[in-house]
């Protein structure tokens, strides 16, 4: 009788141990079934919880979960954050990027592990089911945005380039995927500042405040849900972008309440405010301290010069002291803008499409600055806008104790040449309103065969 019944157990051990493969196997597909799909519905997880799953077997997928550096140093800078997964875009033609959970992770959530801000080597990366997260770990509810970046959030030119996938990301789900968290890195290092026009501009684009995880917090965390992208926008199109601006835009503008069919009545801040008939809306945006023009008022006379030719409005701000509303609302109004560079010229997001940007720099620029100083012409390029140009001031007291004629000139204010302005600005000028006129004009004949 012992003996049968030990030979009894002995079976049932048996056929218990042969059946933890295909037990273990239904378990990784069950949660995987059950959580796959669930990137753009991130509130429906009611229906029914998970079957019981035998404690032994999940501590066993709680103990699989393997940590490794987030920063893979054997990897190139496009991957080497969460080396292990390679990064996919859907659809085609958009930014790459990595989803939790997701077949490609076989139903696994991201979990990490990441304590440092000097070296993304010592932080970690795991996967794991979320019945079965690791010992200690901590499950952080709702969606989650994991922003890898090799520049810097809080750079407004750098972090917007950042910021475009997950606008898109987001105007795909059809607005639903709304992030609860965001996680910064650079170099897989925490960040945990972003500048406070993109936190609102993203705002704007998701309607959810930005709120950034500091992984102070013992334990491992792992999100609910997880979209990561790790190399700003690479993998986009121009349509892709353009598009993406376009949303952002949009949002932008209803976000501050600036009705966009009336923008052109509304007129900008100063000078330019009640003159709604004006054929062509100027916008000085000038700067404090680092390239700042000279002589602002010199400057603004000479673009005021159209006004005596008739049909345009010239205002005049300092971007410092606007709002982000009013950033926005003053760019809507907007069909010429003119700036030297520097980040409030990432304000011709929020201009129509086809508006000009005239740019200015100080000595220095065009001859050491490389192909960095273009980038509000590729902005302008997958914003829709028109770039027209820019002035480098040709000359200037040089630094007697600095020979790098950049270093030097970098950052000092900018002179001008009023012929040479107001030459260029005449046909910069005369374009955009010709422009503007047959566009009018085209919408209104399209109107008529409407009508
Ligand atoms: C990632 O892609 C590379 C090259 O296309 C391939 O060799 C590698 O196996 C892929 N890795 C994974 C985890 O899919
Ligand atoms: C805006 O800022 C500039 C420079 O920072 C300053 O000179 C100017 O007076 C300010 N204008 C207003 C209206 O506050
Ligand atoms: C922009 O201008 C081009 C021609 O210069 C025109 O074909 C296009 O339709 C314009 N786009 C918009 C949005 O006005
Ligand atoms: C100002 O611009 C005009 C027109 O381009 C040019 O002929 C002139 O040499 C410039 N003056 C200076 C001081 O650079």
């Amino acid at each position: 009788m012992a003996k049968i019944a030990t030979n009894t157990n002995h079976v049932i051990v048996k056929t218990s141990l042969c059946l933890l493969p295909p037990l273990l196997l239904a378990v990784v597909f069950y949660l995987h079934f059950q959580t796959q799909l669930s990137m753009f519905s991130p509130v429906c997880r009611c229906a029914g919880q998970p079957a019981a799953v035998p404690g032994a077997v999940v501590d066993r997928l709680r103990a699989s979960a393997t940590f490794l550096p987030l920063k893979d140093t054997r990897q190139g800078a496009e991957t080497w954050f969460i080396s292990t997964l390679n990064a996919t875009a859907e659809p085609e033609a958009e930014a790459r990027n990595l989803v939790f959970p997701s077949p490609a992770s076989a139903g696994r959530l991201l979990c990490l592990a990441a304590p440092s801000r000097r070296d993304g080597a010592k932080n970690a990366y795991a996967f794991a089911w979320r019945d079965a997260l690791p010992r200690g770990a901590v499950l952080l509810p709702g969606l989650a945005f994991v922003s890898e970046t090799a520049y810097d959030h809080t750079n407004i030119w750098h972090g917007l380039t950042a910021l475009v996938p997950f606008a898109s990301w987001h105007a795909r789900s059809g607005c639903r995927a709304r992030p609860v968290r965001w996680a910064l890195f650079h170099q897989g290092e925490v960040r945990t500042e972003m500048s406070g026009w993109l936190a609102t501009l993203e705002e704007a684009a998701t309607g959810a405040a930005v709120a950034i995880e500091t992984f102070d917090a013992p334990g491992e965390a792992c999100f609910e849900e997880a979209v990561v992208f790790r190399a700003n926008v690479a993998g986009m199109n121009k349509e892709r972008m353009l598009r993406a601006a376009d949303f952002m835009r949009c949002k932008a503008r209803a976000y501050c309440g600036v009705d966009a069919s009336s923008s052109s009545k509304a007129g900008g801040s100063g000078e330019g405010e009640g003159d709604a008939s004006a054929a062509l809306r100027v916008t000085l945006l000038f700067r404090a301290g680092a390239r700042a023009f000279k002589d602002e008022a010199a400057v603004t006379r000479v673009f005021e010069e159209c006004r005596r030719v008739g049909g345009c409005a010239v205002a005049a701000a300092h971007a410092n002291n606007l709002t982000f509303c009013e950033q926005v609302r003053l760019l809507s109004s907007t069909d010429v803008l003119i700036s030297a560079h520097g980040a409030q010229m990432t304000n011709m997001l929020f201009m129509d499409r086809n508006s000009s940007v005239m740019e200015f720099y100080p000595l220095g620029w065009k001859q050491r600055a490389g192909g960095g100083q273009y980038v509000y012409r590729w902005m302008a390029d997958w914003t829709g806008m028109r770039h027209e140009g820019s002035w480098w001031e040709p000359v200037g007291e040089p630094c007697p104790d600095n020979p790098d004629i950049l270093d030097c000139w970098k950052e000092r204010q900018i002179g001008h040449n009023e012929t040479y302005f107001a030459e260029w600005a005449a046909r910069v000028f005369a374009a955009a309103k010709e422009r503007k006129a047959r566009s009018a004009a085209a919408e209104a004949s399209s109107g008529d065969q409407r009508r």
